[in-house]
């Protein structure tokens, strides 16, 4: 571990936007509790914070977001209707899910943007790294995104975001970024020192097609960065615009990430992400690609 660094224990879940791109079933729920397959969005989140050692889980919410709250809190009345039914392993997995990590809320008053949402933590995360996690972004897989980017900070004392590959035609989709390499092992080639960071460019403005995915470890600076920020692209406060000035003052990596990603706060990545993990159930997996065979598209 880098000298003086500390160590990242807590992740930032920002879960309070208003899912315009999931209407109308965002119009009375949070998109972040759509159900891929038998899990809402953000319980995968969660479940990749434990995976990467966090101890310590804030999820920013807002209005209409009560649901999420309710989801991580324990239920002994439905444990206890559960257990009664002899339905063990039902109950302890509900309980597993209010034991799993130690959760604080706070609350976005409007939702001005994703680096305003961060901003909204501030006082819980203190002056210490921190994970950043999009609630309706799931990253599956052994090697969790997260726990790659802790490692990095842990060793560098830099803070690190992953990248993905994206379509060039795509690129007003993400944060882009510009960055040479600073091999290192074990991530090899996959790392990168960023340049610049630009959001959403025109395909023929892109500085390369490695767009950001959602995934960041953070020092405490990027605060005072964001209580700086003014309302950038699409009028919110951007987080992309104060990771520009740790890149400018202190330094930024980034990881390109090799497992999958989904974005399934949009339709088509919610879609992608419900039929591949449906197609992994240990329970019904094989049946669903029979039936999917089936339709002989
Ligand atoms: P998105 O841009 O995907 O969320 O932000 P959104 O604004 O809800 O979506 P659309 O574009 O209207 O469909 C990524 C994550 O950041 C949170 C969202 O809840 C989501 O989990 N977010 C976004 C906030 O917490 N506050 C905001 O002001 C904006």
């Amino acid at each position: 571990m880098a000298a003086k660094v500390k160590r990242v224990r807590k992740a930032v879940l920002p879960a309070a936007g208003l899912g315009t791109r999931f209407l109308p079933a965002t119009k009375a729920q949070p998109k972040e509790m759509l159900p891929v397959v038998d899990k809402p969005l953000i319980q995968y989140v969660v479940e990749e914070c434990v995976a990467s050692g966090i101890e310590n889980i804030i999820i920013v919410t807002g209005k209409g977001k009560n649901a999420i709250e309710d989801h991580f809190d324990s239920a002994p009345e439905l444990e206890r209707f559960l257990e009664q039914r002899g339905k063990v392993k039902q109950a302890e997995m509900v309980r597993q899910i209010s034991n799993m990590v130690h959760f604080s809320y706070t609350r976005q008053k409007e939702p001005l943007g994703l680096g305003h949402a961060v901003l909204a933590a501030r006082e819980l995360v203190g002056d210490e790294p921190f994970a950043v996690l999009l609630g309706d972004v799931i990253m599956p897989g052994p090697h969790p995104a997260t726990r790659q980017l802790i490692d990095i900070y842990e060793e560098t004392g830099l803070g690190a975001i992953t990248v993905e590959e994206v379509p060039r035609e795509k690129t007003s989709l993400y944060g882009i970024v510009d960055a040479e390499p600073a091999p290192r092992p074990p991530w090899g080639k996959r790392l990168l020192r960023i340049r610049n960071l630009v959001e959403k460019p025109k395909p023929e403005e892109a500085p390369s097609n490695l767009g950001i995915t959602g995934r960041y470890v953070l020092p405490p600076r990027v605060f005072d960065y964001l209580e700086r920020t003014q309302p950038g692209s699409g009028g919110e406060i951007q987080l992309t615009d104060a990771l520009r000035m740790l890149v400018q003052e202190h330094g930024l990596l980034a990881h390109i990430y090799e497992g999958r990603s989904y974005d399934a706060g949009d339709k088509l990545g919610f879609l992608k992400a419900t039929v591949e993990m449906a197609l992994e159930n240990p329970d019904f997996g094989e049946t669903f690609r029979a039936y999917l065979q089936s339709l002989k598209l």
